[in-house]
């Protein structure tokens, strides 16, 4: 029997699967760099942040379903080029985050296609997604929809031994797996 994975369009009603979907991807990203709550989430209080999305029209924020039920989400922003590049966008994959017990489905995949395809049809053909550096598990999966790395970011601390990450790798929570 298939089941059927769909991706749609959020609504504020879909703010309590939002959110927690968001903390989860929170804690995921946040085991792999300490920088990730503080400069590449959403700004706090997340519920705002994720009504901004919804309301501003170069923003697309999509939710992943199996058979209707919520179980990941996908976070795009329409960016423009320099100004030497009038008119050209980039359609920036900000975040993506599918629960750990609904991976290797297909909806992580069913999400980021519906993504590239709502941001073609208002003109973009240019796609950038933001991945930390050494988590494979993200390399992969955008590298399977045949995306390739253009740039990394280094960065230092003075506070928090320098640019180094805590952990290689997510440690999921106890009873999680
Ligand atoms: C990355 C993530 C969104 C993938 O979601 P998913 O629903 O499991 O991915 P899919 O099942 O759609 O897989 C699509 C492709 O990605 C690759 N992929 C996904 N999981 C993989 C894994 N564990 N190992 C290797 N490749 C993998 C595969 O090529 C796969 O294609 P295939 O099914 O034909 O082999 C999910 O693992 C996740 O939420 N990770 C934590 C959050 C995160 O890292 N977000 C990115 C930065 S914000």
């Amino acid at each position: 029997m298939s089941i059927s994975v769909t991706a749609r369009l959020a609504t504020s009603e879909d703010m309590f699967f939002l959110t927690d979907l968001y903390r989860k991807l929170e804690a995921e990203m946040s085991a792999i760099h300490p920088m990730w709550p503080r400069a590449d989430g959403l700004d706090e209080p997340i519920e705002a942040a994720f009504l901004t999305c919804i309301e501003d029209p170069d923003s697309l924020l999509l939710l992943g379903e199996i058979e209707g039920y919520p179980l990941g989400f996908i976070l795009g922003r329409s960016r423009p080029l320099l100004a030497h590049e009038p008119g050209v966008r980039v359609g920036a994959i900000q975040m993506v985050f599918v629960e750990l017990e609904a991976r290797e489905v297909g909806v992580g995949e069913v999400m980021r296609d519906t993504l590239m395809k709502d941001f073609r049809r208002t003109g973009h053909s240019l796609f950038d997604s933001h991945v930390l550096p050494g988590h494979r598990l993200a390399k992969n999966f955008f590298e399977a929809g045949g995306f390739a790395a253009r740039s990394i970011i280094m960065h230092h601390s003075d506070t928090e031994g320098g640019g180094r990450r805590i952990r290689a790798l997510y440690q999921p929570p106890p009873g999680s797996e």
